[in-house]
C-alpha cells in the first residue's frame, strides 16, 4: 500500500477484517507499506500491522513479494504508480478519484487491460448494503422506469476562510475540489444505479479565494501558515444537471460550504411505480415509497437494511445490529480478493473510474464555456 493516513488506515482496516467477516478464497497479507518520511511510515506499519516498509513507491513496486498494489495517495500521483505496477504485472486498486484528467485515467486503463492485472478504484459507497439492495429493487423493476435522480453531496470542513490551502484545494494535487472528491462519488452512485450519463450542464464555485498556505496536513484537517496566503484554484461547489441514456433527468451538487452537514452523501430517485432515498449520515437505512401499497398505507418507509435477506444480510451481525462507514471497504476488499481468485476485474474498476473521469472532465467543460457538454470517454 501507498500511503498511509485517512483512507491508508481504512484500507489497512479493511485488509485486517475482511478476512474475519468473509469467507475468501484468497486473504491479503500486509506484506509491506510506503511512505516518504521513514520515522512516519515506520510507525504506521507497526500500528496498522504492515509487515514491513519501503520509502519509495518504485522499490515497493518492483518486490517480488508483492502482489497487489493499493494506492492511498493524493490525486496527483494514482496515474504515475499505478501505470508502473501495472507494467510490473502488479494487481491495483486506487482510490478515487482515478486520476487528475481524464487523459491520465485513459492512460491507466490502458496500462491495466495492457498488462492483464487485476484493478478496481475504490468507490466505497457502493458497498453500503442500503446501495446493494436500492441496486436490487431498480434490477428487479421495483420502482419502474426511473425519472429522476436528485444527489446531494454536502459537507462543510473549509468554511472558515482562514483554514489552509491543504492538498485538496489544490489543483495540481487534487485535480478539483468538490468536484473530484465528492460529485465522483455521486457520478459512480449514479451510473451504478441508474445507468450512463450522455450530456451535463455545470457551474463551479469557489467562494473563498485566497487562504492560507498550508504549515501541517493530513486527511481533511490542516494548520494554517500565519504569513503567507495563495490562491485558491479549485471548485467549493460543483453543480450540474444531467441527462441519462435512459432517458432519465439528474441533478447533482457537491459542496463543502453545506454548513452542517459533515459527510451529507444522499440522494433520492423516483420512478414510475416507486422511490427511493438514501443518506450516507444513516447508512444502514433505505426510505422507500411504492405507488403499488395500498392506498391507505401509501408514503415513505424506512427499511432497516440488517435483515438476513438484505445484502451482507450474515456476514456482520444479528437485525439491527448497525454497521458503519469501514464496512463499506470490507465489503469492497472481499469483492477484490474474489477478482483476483477468479482472475476478473469486478466492478467497479478502472473503466468506472474513467468513466466518472469522463462525466467529471465534461461537467469542467461546460462550467466554462457555459454550455450543455456531451460525456466522451474518447475510447
Ligand atoms: N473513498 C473514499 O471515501 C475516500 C475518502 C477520503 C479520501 N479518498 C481518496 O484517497 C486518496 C488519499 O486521501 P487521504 O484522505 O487518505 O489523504 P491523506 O492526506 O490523509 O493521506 C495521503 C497519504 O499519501 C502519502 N503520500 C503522498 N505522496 C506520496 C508519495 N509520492 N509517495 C508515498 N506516499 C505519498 C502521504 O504521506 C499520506 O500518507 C485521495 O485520492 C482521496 O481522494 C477517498
Amino acid at each position: 500500500m501507498v500511503g498511509y493516513k485517512f483512507m491508508g488506515k481504512a484500507h489497512s482496516n479493511a485488509y485486517q477484517n475482511a478476512p474475519f467477516f468473509f469467507d475468501l478464497p484468497v486473504k491479503p497479507v500486509k506484506q509491506a507499506i510506503c511512505g516518504r518520511n521513514a520515522e512516519g511510515v515506520k510507525e504506521a506499519a507497526d500500528k496498522m500491522g504492515w509487515k514491513s516498509y519501503e520509502t519509495d513507491w518504485r522499490t515497493l513496486i518492483n518486490r517480488e513479494d508483492i502482489d497487489l498494489i493499493d494506492i492511498v495517495t493524493p490525486n496527483n500521483n494514482h496515474a504515475e504508480i499505478a501505470i508502473a505496477a501495472a507494467e510490473a504485472g502488479k494487481h491495483v486498486y486506487c482510490e478515487k478519484p482515478l486520476a487528475l484528467t481524464i487523459e491520465e485515467s485513459a492512460q491507466m486503463l490502458e496500462a491495466v487491460q495492457k498488462n492483464n492485472v487485476i484493478h478496481m478504484v475504490n468507490f466505497n459507497y457502493r458497498f453500503a448494503p442500503a446501495i446493494q439492495f436500492a441496486k436490487k429493487l431498480i434490477s428487479e423493476g421495483k420502482i419502474g422506469r426511473i425519472y429522476h435522480m436528485r444527489a446531494l453531496y454536502l459537507q462543510d470542513w473549509i468554511m472558515d476562510p482562514d483554514f489552509p490551502l491543504v492538498w485538496r484545494l489544490e489543483k495540481s494535487i487534487s485535480g478539483s475540489g468538490a468536484h473530484g472528491d465528492l460529485a465522483a462519488h455521486s457520478i459512480d452512485l449514479a451510473r451504478f444505479l441508474v445507468g450512463e450519463i450522455d450530456e451535463v450542464s455545470g457551474m463551479m464555485k469557489t467562494f473563498i479565494k485566497k487562504r492560507p498556505a498550508v504549515a501541517d496536513s493530513s486527511g481533511l484537517s490542516g494548520k494554517a501558515s500565519a504569513t503567507e496566503f495563495r490562491d485558491v484554484e479549485v471548485d467549493d461547489a460543483s453543480i450540474f444537471i444531467a441527462s441519462f441514456q435512459n432517458g432519465a433527468a439528474g441533478t447533482f451538487e457537491a459542496t463543502r460550504f453545506a454548513g452542517g452537514n459533515r459527510n451529507s452523501n444522499q440522494f433520492e430517485i423516483n420512478g414510475e411505480k416507486g422511490s427511493i432515498k438514501w443518506n450516507a449520515e444513516s447508512m444502514n437505512e433505505l426510505e422507500v415509497y411504492f405507488a403499488d401499497d395500498d392506498p391507505s398505507l401509501q408514503g415513505f418507509k424506512k427499511i432497516n437494511v440488517t435483515e438476513e435477506v438484505h445484502p451482507y444480510g450474515g456476514v456482520y451481525w444479528p437485525s439491527a445490529h448497525i454497521i458503519g462507514y469501514e464496512h463499506t471497504f470490507h465489503n469492497l476488499i472481499a469483492e477484490l480478493m474474489k477478482g483476483i481468485e477468479q482472475g476478473v476485474s469486478l466492478s467497479p474498476t478502472f473503466y468506472d473510474g474513467h468513466a466518472a473521469q469522463a462525466i467529471l472532465t465534461a461537467v469542467e467543460k461546460s462550467a466554462r464555456s457555459r454550455r450543455w457538454e456531451k460525456v466522451d470517454t474518447y475510447l
